[in-house]
């Protein structure tokens, strides 16, 4: 891993690359004079052996489609080489030519199929040679795989850029490896589910689960029952149009579009237009706050019905997935209870409780899909006995649900582990398998695990944020579900993965600079280098704890320091690199000098900072933090020193210093430190204590 390469000389000088390279993670692909191959794909492939040699791509790259090739896989060809264009800097012809002969050969057999299915053929095998390039694909689907791959094959050498040589056999582990994005807490623009749609090809994704309805908004526009958006939205909403759109933008990149109606329960914001759907009486609004609220559908009612009958049928016409998702999560049952007529019926049909009414509700739901040729998937509570056993489980609440339901004959995918806007690390997440290793269950039963989805809810998030609390991290859960079980090298996926993030800021993603964006607007000043340090080694608190500290609803601004920084930032898994690296001295004085660069600079930029600060109302909450850093790049230079003379340092120094840290985990101004353990360590092994 390459990382800072800064002597102590230099550290004055060189501290604006070093925040650089914090900010960034890893430097990633450098100029090399004899690179070969550096592997930084993300997902791995299943197969892959270096060859030896390189293609030069300078020396003129053209595109030959020798076999099927229609609008939408010619369409792909332009576009992946209009970005090999702009990586490389090179004059490449974008438009592929359907005879004779090119550097880059594709043979694909046919388009695949007209609706994309579950069982749409994904794979792939790319040959590069030093002086070709063949992609072959069953489909259309399984082609622009392969020229994600070959794009982020592309390496910098010294006199320009080349494709290694390697061969690839590429195929998926498991067939639905989804994002789900909630719109209903938080309204998201088309354009930003379009780069999101562009992210997901990248990283090989092709489920886009799209949340379009819950407590806090109707997101879909509805001809039948227009006044689902023009009461239940703030005008906030997907035209049918726009949705169209994006199933046509999501195709052209070889992912399916699911759509969800949060059905019975979270629902309220279907009933300020159309009351009579609901269980209790009105008057009822658009809700502002989250978490699990009460309003439900009336499950008794005949018209509840007839209501879902003709929306739904006019949603199937819409999205041309096999597959709908009817949510079916967190119904707490309080208005089944307490609604006297509800009660009555739930006696005469001899339902037990109020689960027993949800799984009614299914029960009637089931004939209607069907009718309209879908086939439902819903969350982890709409497994009950005598569901259909059609059904996908959408396991959220976790992980032995999954296996139970996969026991039980049921399809399942899993999203209990991938929870993003938990705020959790990418290692985190990239560990968590819908089948682990020493899964109990049988290849039989391991088969109906379709794969997994990663979620982004939409209660703390919106336009200016989501990308960067949705990517780069949905790249390492991208490759749990596409690359083979074993890869498992949590350092090596943080490797790949600061280079991935690099793509996915040149696709348009603003996950990196969205963080620039918000300081500068925060501190009203360009100036934000000092924030910028502070930012680097903090990220957002935990999504519970903000809720409750911020009591956070549907009106709260997105605009404070948390909401400027990023969860699990380079440091937080640099830092414990380098001070591992440093107390075994490993790789003799460097990583002692890029600790002590990084502690000067907390150090420098701790005035800088709290002046910023003192200047910014809205900065106000972190003041405390800015100090912090200030104690922590003190406390950090002092155990280098300790550590570099071979003393012993004393007690009570190590006793006040592991009290500040203490002190820097306790919440405050919304964002946590990345780098406590670390600092922690070396003050431990100053104290002679490690
Ligand atoms: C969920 O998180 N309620 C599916």
């Amino acid at each position: 891993m390459s990382r800072l390469k800064t002597s102590k000389k230099r550290a004055a000088k060189s501290a604006a690359l070093a925040m650089a390279a914090f900010t960034l993670g890893a430097m990633g692909l450098q100029a090399q004079e004899s690179p070969g191959f550096v592997n930084t794909l993300m997902p791995q492939p299943a197969h892959l052996s270096a060859g030896s040699g390189e293609l030069d791509l300078s020396t003129g790259f053209t595109t030959v489609t020798d076999k099927s090739h229609d609008e939408r896989l010619d369409a792909a060809i332009s576009r992946a080489l209009m970005r090999l264009k702009n990586k490389t800097g090179l004059e490449i012809a974008t438009m592929p030519a359907a005879t004779g002969t090119g550097t880059l050969t594709i043979t694909v057999d046919g388009p695949g199929e007209a609706i994309q299915s579950l069982d749409e053929n994904e794979d792939y095998s790319l040959e590069v040679s030093s002086n070709a390039v063949h992609l072959k694909a069953t489909t259309d689907v399984g082609a622009m795989h392969g020229l994600e791959t070959l794009l982020q094959l592309v390496q910098p050498g010294k006199s320009g850029y080349f494709l290694p040589a390697v061969t690839i056999n590429d195929s998926p582990r498991f067939r639905w490896r989804g994002l789900m994005i909630d719109v209903s807490r938080h309204f998201e623009p088309v354009s930003v589910i379009e780069r999101n749609l562009d992210a997901m090809a990248e990283v090989k994704l092709n489920v886009f689960h799209w949340h379009l309805t819950d407590d806090q908004g109707v997101r879909i526009e509805s001809k039948v029952f227009p006044k689902l958006t023009s009461m239940g939205s703030d005008g906030l909403y997907y035209t049918q149009d726009q949705a169209r759109e994006v199933i046509e933008y999501a195709r052209a990149r070889g992912i399916r579009v699911v759509p969800e109606f949060d059905i019975p329960g979270h629902t309220n914001a279907w009933f300020p237009g159309y009351p009579e759907l609901a269980s209790a009486d009105g008057p009822f609004h658009v809700m502002r706050n989250f978490g699990v609220n009460d309003p439900v559908m009336d499950p008794t009612k005949e018209s509840t019905y007839k209501f879902l009958d003709k929306f739904i049928g006019e949603m199937a016409a819409l999205f041309p997935d096999p597959y709908m998702h009817i949510g079916g999560d967190e119904n707490n049952g309080k208005e089944w209870a307490s609604n006297p007529k509800i009660q009555e019926f739930m006696k005469a049909h001899n339902l037990q409780g109020t689960a027993a009414l949800q799984t009614y509700f299914n029960q009637k739901l089931g004939p209607i899909l069907k009718k309209h040729n879908k086939i439902m998937i819903g969350w982890d509570e709409i497994y009950a006995p005598g569901l259909q056993k059609d059904a996908v489980i959408h396991s959220w609440r976790g992980f032995d649900s999954l296996a139970a339901t996969a026991k039980d004959g049921y399809r399942g995918i899993l999203s209990a582990g991938y929870y993003l806007d938990q705020i959790d690390s990418a290692g985190k997440h990239y560990l968590v398998d819908p089948v682990p290793a020493d899964t109990t269950l049988t290849p039989e039963q391991s088969a109906n695990i379709l794969g997994g989805e990663a979620t982004i809810w939409g209660e703390h998030v919106g336009p200016l944020t989501i990308d960067s609390r949705t990517w780069p991290r949905t790249a390492a859960i991208a490759e749990r579900l596409w690359s083979p079980q074993n890869v498992r090298d949590v350092d090596d996926m943080y490797r790949r993965l600061w280079v991935e993030s690099l793509r996915l800021e040149q696709l348009g993603l603003t996950h990196i600079s969205h963080q620039d964006v918000a300081l500068r607007q925060l501190a009203g000043t360009p100036h934000t280098a000092p924030l910028q340090v502070l930012a680097s080694i903090m990220q957002p608190v935990q999504f519970h704890i903000r809720y409750q500290l911020q009591h956070t609803d549907q009106v709260t601004p997105l605009d404070h320091f948390i909401d400027a920084i990023r969860p699990d930032p380079p440091s937080q898994h640099e830092l414990p690199l380098l001070v591992k690296q440093y107390l075994s001295k490993q790789g003799g004085t460097e990583a002692g000098e890029d600790l002590e660069v990084l502690f000067e600079q907390w150090i420098s930029a701790t005035p800088e900072a709290e002046q910023l600060i003192a200047n910014s109302p809205l900065l106000a909450e972190v003041q405390p933090r800015a100090q912090q850093m200030g104690e922590l790049g003190t406390t950090g230079l002092q155990a280098l020193d300790y550590l570099k003379k071979g003393k012993t340092a004393p007690a009570d120094w190590v006793q006040s210093r592991l009290a500040m840290l203490d002190d820097a985990k306790k919440p405050a101004g919304l964002v946590r430190f990345t780098v406590l353990d670390p600092i922690k360590e070396l003050v431990e092994a100053a104290g002679g204590q490690k």
